[in-house]
Order: C-alpha cells, then sequence, then structure tokens
C-alpha cells in the first residue's frame, strides 16, 4: 500500500478533519452545552402555527411546511427557466472565482453550525453527533471541490505532431437537476449542487420531501454568500415534483441519491423522448452491505465496528452494514459478544447526548421495518427494548441460512446474519457479489491473505478491512458503489467533478 502514489489534499481539508470536525464532542463538558444549545435552536417555519407539537414527530411540521411551500409544475418550469438563464454568466466566471464562493459558503456553514445542527437533529432525527459529521462532510464537500475544480478545470495543451495547437478543457454543461435524500439533509445535499456549481453548472435542487427546512436554510446561506439566486434554485415536494423535474428536456444532467426504484424511475424517463439530448445521470442507491469475519478477528471490536455499521443512525444510512456474515466455528462466541453489546445501546430522543440509536425518519419507514421485523420474529438472534413512545424500531439480529436469503435492503437498524466455513471467502464473496448491489463491503480479519482476496475480490466500491463500514471521509474515502448501488462517479474522489462537465477540445491549424 505505502507504494501507491498519492493524490495531496488541500491542507485546510486535512486541518479541519484533525481538528475532530469543529467540536471535540469526546468531551462530556462540550458535548452537554452543544446539545444545550443545538436543543434551543428554533424549528419553527414561518407562517406554519397550528402543527401539532409531538416531541417524537417533530418531522410533522416538516411535512406541514411542505404542504405550504409545495412547488407547483409551474414553480418547476420556471425554476429551469431562471437557473438556464443565469448559466452563461456563472459558467463564463473563472473558475476560481466559483471555487472561492464556495470556500466562502463552507466557512459560513461552519459559522451556523448550531443552527444547522439543530435543523438536522430535529427535522431528521439525526443524533448530535452525526449532526456535526454533517456539517463537517458539506464543508469537506465544497472546499475539496472547489480544490479539484482548480485542478481539472483549466485547458491543458495536447500534443500536435503536425505543428498544430491542440487543447481540451472542461466546462459546464447548463442546468443540472439534483435530488438527495432524507438520511444525510446537509451533507449530500450540500456535495450535490456544490459539485453542480463549481464546474460552472447552474441547478435546480429538489430535496426529500422529509427535510426541506434544512434545504431551504442551506440555499439562503448560499446566496447570502454571494452565489447567484437564479444559480441555485430550489424546488420542493414529493415524487410529482420529482417527475415533473426529470420530464424537463432542458434539463443538462443529473444526480441522484436515494433509492433504486427511484434511480430506475428517473434513468428511464431521461431516454423516453428521442429529441432529448443523452445526460449524465450520476446515481448513488443502496446496498446489501455485507460484513465478513474470521476465527481471526478480535471479538470486542467486531462488536464495536457492528455496533456503529448496523445501528449508528439507526442504520439509516446507505452504506450501513445489512448482512453479518461469521465463520461457523467462532459465530457463537462473536454472537455472545455482539448482544452483550446490543444491550449497552441506548435508545433515546436524537437531541438527547446519550443517544445511541434514535427513532426513524417517519411513520412509514417505522411500519415498513416493523411488520418485516415481526414476519422474522421466529429467527430473532437478539433484540433490546425500545421506548414506547415514538417511531423508535428496536435493533434487532435476525439469522438466515444463506447468503442467498436476503434480496432487499431494509433501511434500518436491522442486520441479518449467516455464516460461512473456513477456507471458503473467495466464494462467500462472490455470492454476495452475486447480488448484484456494490456499495460497501467489511472484512474482520488478521490474515493479510484474506485481506488480499477481498480485495481482488470484492465488487464493491468502498471496502473496509478491521474498522466499520461507514462514515467516508470526503478526499480520503471517495463514496459510491456499482451495480444496483449506483452508477459512480464516487462522490469526495478525484473523478467526481469531470461527470458534471462537457468535455471540449479544439485543434487550430497553425
Ligand atoms: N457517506 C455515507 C457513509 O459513508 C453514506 O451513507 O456512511
Amino acid at each position: 500500500g505505502s507504494m501507491l502514489p498519492q493524490i495531496p489534499l488541500p491542507i485546510d481539508i486535512m486541518g479541519e478533519w484533525k481538528n475532530s470536525q469543529g467540536i471535540d464532542l469526546n468531551d462530556r463538558d462540550t458535548l452537554l452545552d452543544t446539545a444545550r444549545k443545538v436543543n434551543a435552536v428554533d424549528f419553527q417555519p414561518e407562517g406554519i402555527d397550528s402543527v401539532h407539537e409531538d416531541p417524537h414527530h417533530p418531522s410533522g411540521r416538516s411535512r406541514a411546511f411542505i404542504e405550504a411551500t409545495r412547488t407547483s409544475n409551474d414553480d418547476v418550469h420556471g425554476a429551469i427557466t431562471a437557473a438556464q438563464a443565469a448559466y452563461p454568466e456563472w459558467d463564463l466566471r473563472p473558475v476560481e472565482e466559483r471555487a472561492g464562493l464556495l470556500e466562502k459558503f463552507a466557512d459560513v456553514l461552519e459559522e451556523n453550525r448550531i443552527e444547522l445542527m439543530g435543523l438536522v437533529v430535529k427535522e431528521a432525527f439525526r443524533s448530535i453527533p452525526d449532526a456535526l459529521s454533517e456539517v463537517r462532510e458539506a464543508a469537506d464537500f465544497c472546499r475539496y471541490y472547489a480544490h479539484r475544480a482548480r485542478v481539472d478545470m483549466p485547458s491543458i495543451r495536447l500534443p500536435g505532431p503536425t505543428g498544430e495547437y491542440n487543447a481540451m478543457k472542461l466546462e459546464g454543461r447548463g442546468t443540472f437537476a439534483t435530488v438527495s435524500p432524507w438520511n444525510f439533509p446537509l451533507a449530500i445535499f450540500v456535495g450535490q449542487n456544490a459539485a453542480a456549481l463549481v464546474t460552472g453548472n447552474t441547478v435546480v435542487a429538489k430535496p426529500a420531501p422529509q427535510t426541506p427546512m434544512i434545504a431551504r436554510r442551506i440555499v439562503e446561506l448560499a446566496h447570502q454568500c454571494g452565489i447567484p439566486h437564479d444559480a441555485w434554485k430550489l424546488v420542493t415536494g414529493g415524487a410529482d415534483v420529482g417527475a415533473e423535474l426529470m420530464s424537463d428536456t432542458r434539463i443538462a444532467g443529473v444526480a441522484f441519491t436515494g433509492s433504486i426504484a427511484t434511480a430506475k424511475r428517473i434513468a428511464s424517463t431521461l431516454l423516453v423522448d428521442e429529441e432529448r439530448p443523452i445526460i449524465p445521470f450520476i446515481a448513488e442507491t443502496g446496498g446489501i452491505n455485507a460484513m465478513i469475519v474470521d476465527s481471526t478477528a478480535l471479538p470486542e471490536q467486531v462488536a464495536a465496528d457492528v455496533m456503529t455499521s448496523a445501528f449508528r443512525s439507526a442504520g439509516q444510512r446507505c452504506s450501513a452494514l445489512r448482512m453479518l456474515i461469521l465463520q461457523e466455528d467462532v459465530a457463537d462466541e462473536m454472537l455472545a459478544m455482539l448482544s452483550g453489546a446490543m444491550d449497552m445501546l441506548y435508545l433515546g430522543d436524537p437531541g438527547d447526548p446519550a443517544t445511541d440509536v434514535g427513532p426513524v425518519i417517519d411513520r412509514d419507514a417505522y411500519d415498513k421495518l416493523m411488520s418485516y421485523r415481526e414476519t422474522m420474529r421466529p429467527r430473532w438472534i437478539k433484540t433490546v427494548e425500545a421506548p414506547e413512545e415514538g417511531l423508535f424500531v428496536p435493533p434487532t439480529m435476525i439469522s438466515i441460512d444463506e447468503i442467498e436469503d436476503l434480496n432487499r435492503e431494509w433501511f434500518g437498524p436491522l442486520v441479518h446474519v449467516t455464516t460461512f466455513k473456513a477456507g471458503k471467502l473467495k466464494e462467500t464473496v462472490q455470492r454476495v457479489n452475486a447480488k448484484r448491489y456494490g456499495l460497501t463491503m467489511g472484512l474482520h480479519s488478521r490474515i493479510q491473505k484474506s485481506a488480499d482476496i477481498m480485495q481482488t475480490w470484492a465488487r464493491v466500491g468502498n471496502l473496509y478491512v478491521n474498522r466499520s463500514q461507514i462514515g467516508a471521509v470526503v478526499g480520503s474515502q471517495p463514496f459510491g458503489g456499482e451495480g444496483l448501488s449506483g452508477t459512480g462517479p464516487k462522490a469526495g474522489g478525484p473523478h467526481y467533478l469531470p461527470r458534471f462537465c462537457a468535455e471540449r477540445a479544439v485543434s487550430i491549424d497553425t
């Protein structure tokens, strides 16, 4: 590994990361003080005063907000028209100017950290540490893409063997549409839009209907930083608004993170009209993410990494662990350790600094997860008590006979467990690959040969060895998958920006 060439990072990203995200939540006083401030953030949308207040269902307010501000089809059309009109001037600005604006925006996100964390905790039910990570990741995306744009965008000279002048450059494509999920309402929303903007595109952004207020606040801050109003337009609503956006043939590209079903619906919309230009479609969806644990793994470390990978953020991460595959001879010992670790999980409200596992995003998600969990009752290995009030899905380990028995993603704190036989690592990986998802995979092993087998055979975008398999870091762990898990390029990686660009070559005979 040490012989590989390294792609350098700008110093401020590394600095920020080492800086423990700007606040050190491992310090108890800091954690309590931060929690107090975050919980005091006002979460009352203007004009929405009649909303039933229930601490366990704060997203009810976002529902009301969406109803009050829902974008109509005329608005979608108008937003694209405005963003298109703003495009030429924005694209013609020097890349340095757009990069500088994004860096300023990153600073402003950090300056408003507490307010943004408050919105993330209250609107999306994310825990306080998760909310802090979101602010950090959003700022990292801005700084990293600003840095990459300076590297990628300038014209490059190419050889002209017969004496001609040859050059190539990247430019914006026009107006991008971005569609982002509720599980990272800040980081992914900012990342997609920052990439589109820094490369010279204007953008019409549709956040998830569960988290419109975070998105609205972010766009407001971006505009205050000097990013033109019409360069970053926001449309809010559900699938109907999304469909209207995707069916507009003026859109020059799409960046999407969400479900496979929606990704496929978008892809088919983009292809259906014969007159329509062929445009980039960047998709990041889910996964049936496996972790393989052999007999040389350290049980305590496995337990800690499974708790994080399967249950942090209530399992509502596309990277989260869904299928734990234990070497047969150590399965009982590992399961005993895991059960003990599950007993230590604290289920509580998102704003409670002690919370390990909070509620899931909404009633719909809760009902689906709980009813599936109930059908699997005979296969429960371990579950825990959850508070009676609120949308808490109890973290649960569910046994399955074969890798082949799990064929869809359950987006919550449910982890399936099966076993493999010693010496069958390659075959096991190939059976996981055969599901045709390819987002994250994990290995816990002290055997170098096993790590090599995984690196050779795992068909995933992100492979993690002897650690948790969530929480990819911008610039260090570019994130995104293949197959049913998405198209790439990877967010926070060196190849992301060119997909947002038109590549133009010029040859001049001298
Ligand atoms: N980037 C996130 C993670 O790595 C996506 O789920 O956890």
